[in-house]
């Protein structure tokens, strides 16, 4: 084969095309979707980025082996006339759908193998995920892969857009940096010129944001990669993308406002409604007690409910140890219609287990009495306070953890959630935004027996709350904020500490000693001692905002190269191992690999 260096450069663009140019001489570039053969007449539907247009090759003699040559993914250049369809041809569901090109020349720019999986629009199977992410230049072609990512590339210009109305710069911040604690784990990066030390990747730009306000930018953005080496889900890759916003001289609300505008920009463009504003807040605490999770999903009911209260007095010995010792008696409400099989109830209880619940109990109301496992232990008094507060009629069930509150909480927020998709709850279609607020600062690691950062350990606590962080570290609320959309936690952030000492105190407070901040954070406490003004700011999953907003199921849909399950590239086979050479350049000495 030539190759042609004056092939037929296109006039149009296949999804252009309409009645408005029929009589029109036009040249088309694209891939082959699919060849047809009428009778002899061979028809193909041409593809390129903005659509699909019916061509029809030519039948002359000296085309003839070049057409019957033509298969799926060829790529073609062809120059023709277009004319109307004939009656009964036509295609509603295409632009290009009353038309077609009559072929008068046809190239081949570049034939193609037969692909591994069909790249139609209409191709009937999904191809498994393996096969897709390994050839991902072809899944990419697929129409619906593309257009997520096309509409990625628009939610990001909108986004853009928004923050250089309100004075945002974008400003870039360094790869190979040191390690900015988000709560995973870093990938490291061994340094060649000074053996032996490492760079981490950032985690996010967490403290280069906060230098920016010390250096007097006030208003920064940047849509960058974070990199976590974390255990990997729907809604996580070990390298993401992050809408990252910092702002100085500014309050929580200042925060809330501008993302607020900047989300309705977005579902409005995008999904062409309005999102009312301001969004919805709630407090931790509220989030926690009513749906068991800090991103409640507020698309369905089923709350949950206290009954420590009503069963506190019941001879039932799980009860008693569990509030004896401090804990908590909840409970979530199953109505009649979708009443539960004993088979279906140790499923949920399975379910429950996973979340550190020791088990579930329940009870089902009837008209004449409870029945369950649990109903020998209630009296009346307990059952009629179970019913008053779990809103229970006759025939409803009542499903019950005892445990500490923060198992009993999250172990029946769990359940909820299971229950809300198998009843099928959840409009699909509803965008339910809201604010999580009043988040504690600090969470006890009992593995660690230390206080941990819930957020990071720049978060200022709120200042009301301030002396008590030595004497009582778990009840300082701080000044943290998270953007829940349908139970998936969309953005987090927070007013900054801004004062030296107030950064130290924290420090302390999560044990670290003051030789250990400075060694980690010297750059930080010293940034804050030169006139660092109140800041804060917040960063949004910008993954996970494209995969809600095109309605994906998971973020591997919206990012054009991602990472599998065990965090490799399929198609590059990366990670990959290193050679000596390279390992010895680098100070490295290469261990081989445990045996399974
Ligand atoms: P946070 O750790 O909450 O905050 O991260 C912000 C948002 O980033 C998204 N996200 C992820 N998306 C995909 N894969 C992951 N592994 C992953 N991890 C996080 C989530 C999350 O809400 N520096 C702070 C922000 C700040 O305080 O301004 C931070 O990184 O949507």
């Amino acid at each position: 084969m030539s190759i042609e260096s004056d092939w037929m450069r296109r006039t149009h663009k296949t999804g252009e095309l309409n009645k408005s140019q029929v009589g029109d001489t036009v040249i088309l570039n694209g891939w082959v979707e699919s060849v047809r053969d009428h009778g002899g007449v061979r028809f193909v539907d041409l593809r390129d980025r903005s659509g699909i247009c019916q061509v029809v090759l030519p039948q002359e003699a000296e085309y003839e082996e070049l057409v019957r040559s033509i298969r799926s993914e060829f790529v073609l250049s062809v120059e023709g006339l277009v004319r109307d369809r004939p009656d009964g041809m036509i295609n509603p569901k295409i632009a290009s759908g009353e038309i077609e090109v009559a072929v008068s020349k046809l190239e081949v720019l570049n034939p193609a193998n037969t692909p591994p999986f069909e790249i139609t629009e209409s191709g009937q199977y999904e191809p498994n995920e393996e096969i897709r992410l390994k050839y991902r230049y072809l899944d990419l072609r697929r129409t619906k892969v593309q257009k997520n990512i096309i509409l990625r590339h628009r939610i990001t210009r909108i986004i853009r857009e928004v923050l250089e109305e309100h004075g945002f710069l974008d400003m870039e911040t360094p790869i190979l940096t040191k390690s900015t604690p988000e709560g995973a784990r870093d990938f490291l990066v061994p340094s060649r010129v000074q053996q032996g030390s490492f760079y981490a990747l950032p985690q996010s730009p967490q403290l280069f944001k906060q230098l920016f306000m010390v250096a007097g930018f006030e208003r920064y953005f940047q849509i960058c990669r974070c990199f976590r080496d974390e255990d990997l889900r729907a809604d996580r890759q070990p390298e993401f993308t992050q809408l990252d916003i910092e702002m100085s001289f500014i309050k929580e609300d200042d925060v809330r406002t501008l993302i607020d505008q900047l989300i309705a920009r977005v579902v409005k463009e995008v999904r062409g409604v309005d999102v009312p504003l301001p969004i919805a807040t709630m407090p931790y605490e509220e989030a926690m007690a009513r749906f068991g999770s800090d991103a409640p999903d507020l698309r369905f009911g089923m709350e949950l409910k206290d009954l420590t209260e009503a069963v506190s007095g019941l001879d039932f010995n799980v009860f008693k140890n569990v509030i004896g010792s401090g804990g908590t008696i909840r409970g979530i409400k199953v109505p009649k219609e979708h009443a539960l099989t004993r088979k279906e109830i140790t499923e949920v209880e399975e379910h429950a287990k996973l979340f550190g619940a020791m088990g579930l109990a329940w009870v089902k109301l009837e008209a004449d009495g409870p029945v369950g496992p649990l109903s020998r232990f209630l009296d009346e008094p307990s059952t009629a306070g179970i019913r008053e507060i779990m809103e229970a009629g006759d025939g409803d069930q009542v499903l019950i953890v005892a445990a500490s509150k923060k198992i009993a909480l999250t172990s029946l927020g769990e359940v909820r959630k299971l229950l809300g998709k198998r009843f099928d709850l959840i409009d699909e279609n509803e965008l339910n935004f809201v604010w999580v607020l009043d988040f504690p600062l600090l969470d006890y690691d009992e593995d660690d027996k230390r206080y941990v950062a819930c957020h990071h350990p720049f978060t200022s606590p709120r200042p009301e709350d301030l002396d008590r962080l030595e004497s009582d570290p778990g009840s300082v609320l701080s000044r943290a904020y998270d953007i829940v959309l349908n139970g998936i936690e969309l953005g987090g952030g927070s007013i900054r500490i801004h004062q030296e000492e107030v950064q130290k105190k924290v420090f302390k407070a999560i044990d670290l000693s003051d030789e250990e901040a400075r060694e980690k954070f010297g750059f930080l406490l010293d940034a804050l001692s030169y006139g660092a003004p109140p800041h804060g700011g917040i960063a949004l999953g910008l993954d996970r905002f494209v995969m809600l907003m095109v309605g994906a199921d998971s973020i591997r849909d919206v990012i054009a190269y991602p990472k599998t399950a065990s965090g490799a590239c399929s198609m590059t086979e990366a990670p990959g191992p290193i050679g000596e050479g390279q390992a010895r350049e680098l100070g490295l000495v290469l261990r081989q690999p445990a045996e399974d």
